[in-house]
């Protein structure tokens, strides 16, 4: 394997760990040196080994790395990091929610992972290839740093937790803009938490100019481990697919835009393999509030697009709120490929409200989802698609819910007590927000509390009074006699 760079196409050795081109300083992905290896099997005996590999019990196999050839061959099965990430569920929508994307689609619950994000799966194989550079003793004492929106440092705190003591974290979130949850993550491993005031874009900054002075592993996506851990998505869905990508529609939301590059590069893989003989189509979904990768493909003619950075403002979709994508030079350069590859466009992006996003979310939670607000994101993005005819009710949606609702249930509580802040534009809707109910019946004179519990008839007629008065509640019948 080797890193290439997408901007002088210059190539470099991976014994050591490298973020941006040495020559150039732009962003780089890493390269299978002999891929076309991957084409002395045929497409047919592929997929065999990949649904026979399902059934074995090798615990660095069983992970992301079920894709070892096409993730990082380089690294032998005894560096591999397992800690059950990857192979997240895919979850038909109900009818309810089908008739409201007037299309058939599924969720593939990516919150389901270890630190319940898709992160995982990168970590996984940014911190396998650490810990091949350390028993290889090509590095010792590693001290492993991100910016973050809150996932990546959860994901990456506790996979180097797991690499203890040879591998520390240390991470840096913008004071004020993670969740409480997300905060306790990278604490209860046990990393170094840095709070820096301003948002994830200035974060970011501090993190590239340590990791350009200092001794320390950069484990932002600008990492192109991360990327290559990430393709695993592409190739659970096609699996999980039975490798038909005919008139499939795979929808991610985009914040630093690692995520939907590691999609398309995943795909491209599988296809240039014989694994799956069409591409889906891809569509990417920014809120109005940070939609710079929308808006730089608003322009249909690619000589006169132009990138322009921009200041995100407030959103639900607090992990994608990011102005200034780097993964930008890898998206143009994988859309182009994809597109070319497909023959046609196969790559859209769409933009939705910050009401859209809460919306989709709390409604695809009151029909068996687990979304978190990015996952309301694609569903109000596969939606809005559909309205703008980029998507077909012919075709079959698989949508990203990247992270686990409960991450972000701040947004729910603020939805729901109606204190949702001015500068998101979202208006509560009754029929959407949801609140306990304090039951204690006032003819009741008392009640059970810790350490001093009813007995007799003052417990039974707590019961019965109780149970009255939430049958009332509920208008419930009475059962037949
Ligand atoms: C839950 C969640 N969804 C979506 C994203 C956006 O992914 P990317 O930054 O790779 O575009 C992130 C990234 O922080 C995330 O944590
Ligand atoms: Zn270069």
């Amino acid at each position: 394997m080797s890193y290439h760079c997408l901007g002088c196409s210059e190539t470099f050795g991976i014994e050591q760990l490298l973020y941006t081109c040495p020559a150039c300083g732009e962003v780089l992905l890493l390269q299978d040196l002999e891929k076309n290896r991957l084409k002395g099997l045929s497409g047919e005996t592929w997929r065999d080994i990949l649904d026979y590999r399902r059934m074995l019990k090798i615990p660095a196999l069983k992970g992301i790395y079920r894709f070892h050839e096409f993730i990082g061959p380089v690294i032998p099965l005894d560096a591999i990091v397992y800690l059950g990430e990857g192979h997240t569920p895919i979850v038909e929508a109900n009818a309810t929610l089908q008739e409201a994307a007037g299309m058939r689609f599924f969720y593939k619950n990516d919150g389901q992972n270890p630190s319940a994000s898709f992160k995982d799966r990168g970590m996984a194989s940014a911190l396998s290839y650490i810990h091949y550079l350390v028993k290889s003793g090509r590095v010792e004492n590693i001290l492993a740093v991100c910016a973050s929106t809150g996932d990546t440092s959860a994901a990456a705190a506790l996979y180097a937790s797991y690499l203890q003591p040879s591998v520390k974290s240390a991470v840096l979130l913008p004071h004020g803009k993670v969740t409480p949850q997300q905060l306790s993550q990278p604490l209860g491993s046990g990393a170094s938490v840095f709070e820096i005031p301003g948002l994830f874009d200035d974060c970011m900054k501090v993190v590239e100019a340590l990791s350009e002075k200092y001794n320390v592993a950069l484990l932002n996506s600008k990492n192109a481990w991360r990327i290559l851990g990430q393709e695993s998505y592409s190739y659970e869905v096609a699996q999980d697919l039975e490798y038909e990508m005919k008139n499939k529609v795979v929808v991610v939301p985009i914040g630093n835009a690692g995520n939907i590059t590691a999609v398309m590069a995943g795909f491209l893989k599988f296809f240039e393999a014989g694994i799956i003989t069409d591409l889906p189509k891809i569509v990417g979904v920014q809120s109005e509030h940070a939609n710079p990768v929308y808006s730089y493909y608003l322009e249909p003619d690619a000589k006169k697009r132009r990138f322009e950075p921009m200041t995100a403002k407030p959103s639900v979709a607090q992990a994608a709120m990011i102005g200034n994508p780097v993964s930008m030079p890898r998206v143009i350069s994988l859309v182009n490929q994809y597109n070319q590859r497909a023959g046609k466009q196969m790559v859209f992006f769409t933009c939705v409200t910050e009401q859209e996003i809460m919306d989709c979310q709390l409604v695809a939670n009151r029909n068996g989802h687990i979304a978190c607000t990015h996952g309301g994101e694609t569903l109000a993005g596969l939606i809005r698609a559909r309205k703008e005819g980029l998507v077909h009710s012919d075709e079959t949606a698989i949508i990203d819910s990247t992270a686990h609702a409960l991450k972000f249930s701040g947004f729910q509580e603020m939805y729901f007590e109606d204190r949702m802040p001015a500068e998101y534009g979202i208006t509560p809707k009754k029929e959407l927000q949801n609140a306990p109910v304090f039951m204690r019946p006032e003819g009741l004179k008392e009640v059970p509390a810790p350490g001093a519990p009813l007995s007799g008839e003052a417990f039974r007629e707590f019961v019965r009074q109780t149970a009255d008065a939430i049958a009332e509640k509920l208008t419930l019948s009475l059962r037949e006699k």
